[in-house]
């Protein structure tokens, strides 16, 4: 089946086509960076008025990277939640309308089963069941992945998502935005021993339950680190940018790294997938693949590309959700929320 997908919940607008559940023909993404960068973060308006304005060109282009023509297209497949509901609206509305014109069906789909679903689109995929890290600028979550349609969140953060964090330390730093990379690229030049910031582990959760421990936070450690930087401001001494990342990275990662395998451990299951995109971050591939390793886990994760939001994704789950019989009428509205959460 001929799938269009189309993706645009936050600040990418993208557009794929795929044949068959998992042969991608076009993966196109047009990125909003430039026009968010001088704001130092993600400006909802913005990015709503930059979809109208890609979305056309976007799935023109991946119609013709394809090389087949919209009315060879037999389903359509959107992004209907979580995420920027003004974002959301373009690309769904667009989807909607296009598929009522050609008569085909549309699917929205929830982001969330896209990023978990993604492992299956790369040349190493992974059997089910398997443990999923989603960790990205809006989403820090672990969940069990039994089949293509049955995903349970088990962990979730309780405030910031780790992408967030790096971009919050990356404006206070003046680092640049998007702020992942920019302090990645610092944290190489740094020492990850230089200073100790928490690690929230949050075992003594107050329900007792034992899948409490596999929440996250990353609130203490940003304010740890704004009080470091503060310090070295108020006495007028230069702040050790280099070393701050590397040690802020270190203990985003090992949290991250702990929580997964532990995850896996609860679940007894032996495949670990990574997405998102934080899965680009050096340092959490190098340690979660040296504990999988040491540990015994086998661990898949895709190509950056396939981390980060992108519409292919969005076209696998959304064909899996049509053989479910889940289409979408036109009057169907985008969440913010979801309901995986
Ligand atoms: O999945 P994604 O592309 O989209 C959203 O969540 O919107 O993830 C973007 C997030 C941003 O917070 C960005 O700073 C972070 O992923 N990121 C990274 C790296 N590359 C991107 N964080 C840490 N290290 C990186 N190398």
């Amino acid at each position: 089946m001929l799938t269009l997908a189309i993706e645009s919940s936050c600040d990418d607008t993208a557009a794929a086509v795929l044949s068959g559940p998992d042969r991608i023909l076009s993966n196109v993404i047009s990125s909003q960076f430039a026009v968010h960068a001088p704001f130092g973060g993600i400006v909802p308006e913005l990015a709503s008025r930059c979809h109208i304005q890609a979305i056309w060109p976007v799935v023109n282009q991946a119609l013709a990277e394809a090389e087949v023509s919209l009315l060879d297209i037999e389903l359509i497949a959107a992004t209907q939640g979580p995420g920027l509901v003004g974002s959301l609206l373009v690309g769904f509305t667009f989807a909607k309308a296009l598929a009522m014109v050609l008569d085909i069906p549309c699917v929205g789909v929830d982001h969330m089963a896209g990023h978990l679903l993604s492992p299956l689109l790369a040349g190493r995929r992974p059997a089910f069941p398997y443990t999923a890290l989603v960790v990205s600028g809006g989403n820090t979550s672990l969940f069990t992945v039994s089949n293509e349609t049955t995903l349970t969140r088990i962990g979730r953060t309780r405030d910031d998502a780790a992408g967030e964090a790096f971009d919050k330390t990356a404006k206070l730093l003046d680092l640049g935005y998007p702020g992942g990379p920019a302090v990645s690229h610092a944290a190489g030049q740094g020492d990850p021993t230089a200073f100790s910031f928490p690690r929230a582990w949050l075992d003594k959760g107050n329900s007792g339950n034992e899948k409490t421990n596999l929440d996250f936070s990353f609130s203490g450690l940003k304010t740890s680190v704004v009080n470091t930087v503060n310090q070295f401001r108020q006495k007028d001494q230069p702040v050790p940018v280099a070393d701050i990342c590397a040690s802020f990275e270190a203990a985003v990662v090992e949290v991250l790294v702990k929580k997964t395998i532990r995850a896996a451990r609860q679940n007894s299951h032996t495949r670990i997938a990574l997405g998102g995109g934080v899965a680009s971050n050096r340092r959490l591939r190098e340690e979660l693949s040296r504990h999988c390793r040491e540990q015994g886990f086998d661990l898949f994760v895709p190509d950056p590309i396939l981390c980060t939001d992108n519409a292919a994704m969005i076209g696998l789950a959304g064909l899996h959700q049509y053989a479910a019989g889940k289409t979408v009428q036109p009057d169907a509205d985008a969440y913010s929320r979801s309901p995986l959460y």
